[in-house]
């Protein structure tokens, strides 16, 4: 295999309320890996519009994931922090990708099949081809790394597949034109910590999403401390104390969530959340957990809303980072064209 320069890449759809599963499986996440890497964050805008988005509305969520992201500590200086709608290639080299892509393998995506539910006949077709345009988020860029949450396993992995099939499709031009046996890395999708599944307060067998009806099903990046202190109270838990071990906590899903939960926010395992409240009631638990979350996720919420308050600034921000983030894709779509043949302009 070529060395491909390492490079992160990760997006955030710009729908519904930022929640607990999005900050502790991403955006936490994001933040820590600027240490190491090089960093592209997305708010993917495209990918918002799958399913229908009132435009106004649209615009501001834009802003407030922004928001978001600056607000848990990506530095737009370093990280390259944009919307995907500013950066032409991500649509043009989806395009190309639909064309290496089988209908056999999205066949088998099993979020169309959530999101799409039972009406089936009335999806859009961007929300079934949603995977091959996240493919070429990630493949504009010939990112190595992605760091999200469980839920995203299988789109990584056919991420791979249409990069190893486009590298295998046209592996004599990849060859002739310098490019030496790969064009596109196989990247590695960066799935882990305590919180990769963060699960519905109401109900631990259910993911926390964006979508499902009940507010007290999650924690909002927004809420204030009286709001995420009635919401971690009122979470369904089951009657037995917290056992000492992690593997008490099988066949117990509320307990294991808030155990993960509370060992995300802390940077620590579940191991050691558990030496520490082994044996305590859950009303115990749930007060030191309050205090951990308004602790962490306080701050965050202040400073989302204050700059938001400035949208000029968020915006420039988004135009600085799209400028950069087409300066590294310009060039390998340009390299994809001339590999797959068509007669560029020159
Ligand atoms: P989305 O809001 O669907 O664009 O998701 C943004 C990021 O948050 C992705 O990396 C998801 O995998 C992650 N994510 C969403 N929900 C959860 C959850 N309940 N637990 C952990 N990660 C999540
Ligand atoms: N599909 C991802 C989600 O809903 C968002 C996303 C779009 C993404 N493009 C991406 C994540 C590229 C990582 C890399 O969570």
């Amino acid at each position: 295999m070529p060395a491909f320069k390492e490079l992160v890449f990760s997006g955030v759809q710009p729908t519904g309320n930022l929640h607990l599963g999005n900050y502790l499986g991403a955006i936490k996440r994001f933040v820590t890996m600027q240490a190491q890497y090089d960093c592209l964050y997305c708010v993917v805008d495209l990918h918002a519009i799958t399913v229908w988005q009132d435009p106004a509305e649209l615009t501001r969520q834009i802003r407030e994931v922004t928001a978001a992201f600056l607000a848990a500590g990506i530095d737009p200086a370093r990280s390259v922090v944009f919307n995907q709608s500013q950066v032409p290639q991500h649509a043009e080299l989806a395009w190309i990708f639909n064309c290496v892509a089988r209908l056999g393998w999205l066949n088998r995506m099993t979020q169309f099949k959530e999101k799409a539910g039972k009406d089936r006949e009335n999806a859009s077709v961007g929300l079934y081809d949603y995977p091959v345009l996240m493919a070429a988020d990630i493949l504009a860029y010939r990112a190595t790394h992605v760091p999200v949450g469980e839920d995203q396993k299988q789109h990584l992995e056919l991420t791979r597949d249409i990069a190893q099939k486009f590298n295998n499709d046209f592996a004599g031009a990849i060859a002739e034109q310098g490019h030496g046996e790969a064009f596109f890395p196989t990247t590695e999708p960066l799935i882990g910590g305590p919180a990769a599944r963060v699960m519905s307060l109401r109900d631990g067998t259910k993911k926390m999403s964006k979508s499902d009806p009940s507010d007290y099903s999650r924690i909002n990046l927004t809420d204030d401390a009286d709001g995420i202190a009635q919401k971690v109270r009122k979470a369904k838990t089951d009657a037995e104390p917290l056992p000492s071990e992690t593997a008490g906590l099988e066949k117990r899903p509320e307990a294991d969530n808030l155990v993960g939960i509370f060992a995300a926010l802390n940077d620590v395992s579940r191991e050691d959340v558990l030496r520490d409240y082994g044996g305590a009631q859950f009303s115990a638990f749930k007060g030191a957990l309050v205090d951990l979350a308004v602790a962490k996720l306080g701050p965050i919420g202040a400073e989302m809303q204050r700059l938001v308050a400035d949208p000029g600034h968020i915006d420039a921000v988004l135009a600085n980072g799209a400028a950069r983030a087409e300066a590294i894709a310009a060039p390998n779509i340009a390299a994809v064209k001339d590999i797959v043949g068509f007669a560029r302009r020159r």
